[in-house]
């Protein structure tokens, strides 16, 4: 699977959703996710993120983020349709720690 990590938060840019072919990303105030047992790994969405947020889960330790990308696209409405990103969101591109910031 591909999950959403720390970079998407506060920035938001949702290119990712206009690609998946089945509609596996849920929106959060801060953040996307992705469900990781609906995604099929067909990658595409991969490279339409500007703030290159989306891996997939063969890199090393991945484990929390899939976790996180499990548990809130079970909590989260389906999004699909692009939107703007969020206010400020490029001062918070490449900003460290956005987990610890904004998820605890
Ligand atoms: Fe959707 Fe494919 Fe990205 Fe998975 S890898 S979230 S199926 S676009
Ligand atoms: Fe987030 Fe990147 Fe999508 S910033 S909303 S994962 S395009």
């Amino acid at each position: 699977t591909y999950v959403v990590t720390d970079n998407c938060i506060m920035c938001k840019y949702t290119d990712c959703v206009e690609v998946c072919p089945v509609d596996c990303f849920y929106e959060g105030e801060n953040t996307l996710v992705i469900h990781p047992d609906e995604c099929i790994d067909c990658g595409v969405c991969e490279p339409e993120c500007p703030a290159d947020a989306i891996r997939p889960d063969t890199e090393p330790d991945m484990e929390s983020w899939v976790e996180f990308n499990r548990k809130y696209s079970e909590l989260w409405p389906v999004i699909t349709r692009k939107k703007d990103p969020m206010p400020g969101y490029q001062d918070m591109d490449g900003v460290a720690g956005k987990l610890e910031k904004y998820f605890s």
